[in-house]
């Protein structure tokens, strides 16, 4: 059986940090109210040079240099963003430019927080069914650009940055014991929209427009639909969270994150938090945390990596995956 091996990671952040302390000038806030209701203390803005296209290509140098790989050893990259620089075209030909790369195929994918983990799943798709080999998966995002930035209740939540994999083509056995993907389970439901949305767009108000979200309903949801994709990714291989080496969620809210683990019986010394100090990056959390907890040696080869993700759709998924 083939499976979609991660053979490389790595992550760019923006150079400009913003703290809690300096939102207080910004809008009514508090450091204190941040840390307590989210667990998030900083979280990186980008500059007037940076832009989803140019931070995901970083992340995909950073991936492709780990990999021991060039972008003439890809042949699909999967850009996941909900901000990209343009309407079109997309970031990730953006990128594939970037890049030097005029070969194969590249495509944005839009999942909202969710994008990750669907782009994971659609590379793992085009891997087993042999129409790719080496896929360059980014999570990507300038969420920063559409904040309103007098609204409390949105703007202190957001960040950008961007964090990328390489996968590849693996023949395996078949069983958990193969590295690589070994479970993706993805859902949405639009009856949710108005929970969480951009109040604009090409073919609505021919403008970007800005982020929407009714936190509280969000949160309701959140926990629920979390640990529904994890059983789900349980049920489909036998595993349970006894097994599990790493938990890798979406980092949208610290309380949702330990929620969901206390829920699942995950232990707290198996989940990786960076919300603390990437604030939530959309699509780009979980690579981003990935990039984190793989670089400083918590997540080595052969470790079973369990990710999740929930937002705006809404939209959600979980991928179980042998590192
Ligand atoms: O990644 C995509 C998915 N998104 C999420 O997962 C986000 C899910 N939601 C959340 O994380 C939380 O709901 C929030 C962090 C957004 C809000 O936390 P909460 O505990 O649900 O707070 P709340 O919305 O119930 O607001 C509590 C109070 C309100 O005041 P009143 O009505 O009780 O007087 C808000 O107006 O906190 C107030 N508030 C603030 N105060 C200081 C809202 N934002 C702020 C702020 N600073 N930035």
């Amino acid at each position: 059986m083939i499976r979609s091996v991660v053979r490389g990671f790595g992550a760019h952040l923006p150079e400009k940090v913003m703290r809690n302390r300096d939102l207080e000038g910004v809008v009514e806030t508090s450091d204190e109210w941040i840390i307590q209701r989210t667990g998030i203390r900083q979280r990186y803005i980008a500059g007037e040079h940076e832009t989803t296209a140019s931070l995901g290509e970083m992340a995909a140098r950073a991936a492709l240099d780990r990999a021991g790989m060039t972008p003439g050893d890809i042949d699909l990259i999967i850009c996941a963003t909900s901000t990209p620089d343009n309407t079109f075209p997309a970031t990730a030909v953006n990128i594939q430019n970037r890049l030097g790369m005029h070969h194969g195929a590249a495509f944005d994918l839009q999942a909202v927080c969710s994008g990750f983990v669907f782009a994971v799943t659609t590379a793992d798709s085009y891997i087993k069914s042999g129409l790719a080999k080496r896929v360059l998966v980014i999570g990507a995002e300038t969420f920063s650009r559409i904040l309103d930035w007098t609204d409390r209740t949105t703007c202190v939540l957001f960040g950008d940055g961007a964090g990328a994999i390489v996968l590849e083509a693996e023949e395996g056995e078949g069983t958990i014991a193969d590295r690589g993907v070994l479970s993706a389970h993805l859902r949405s439901d639009g009856a949710h929209r108005e929970k969480l949305y951009v109040d604009g767009g090409p073919s609505t108000t021919g403008t970007v427009g800005y982020l929407r979200m009714e936190g509280r309903e969000v949160f309701k949801h959140a926990v629920g639909m979390i640990t529904d994709v994890i059983e789900a990714a349980y049920d489909a291989t036998g595993l349970g969270s006894d097994d599990i080496d790493w938990f890798v969620p979406h980092q949208a809210n610290r309380r949702i994150i330990d929620a969901s683990a206390r829920k699942l019986g995950i232990a707290d010394q198996k989940v990786v938090i960076t919300v603390d100090i990437h604030g939530n990056t959309s699509a780009a959390s979980i690579p981003l945390a990935l990039n984190e907890a793989a670089a400083d040696g918590r997540i080595k080869t052969g470790d079973l990596v369990l990710l999740e993700a929930m937002g705006g759709g809404f939209t959600w998924g979980s991928v179980l995956l042998r590192w």
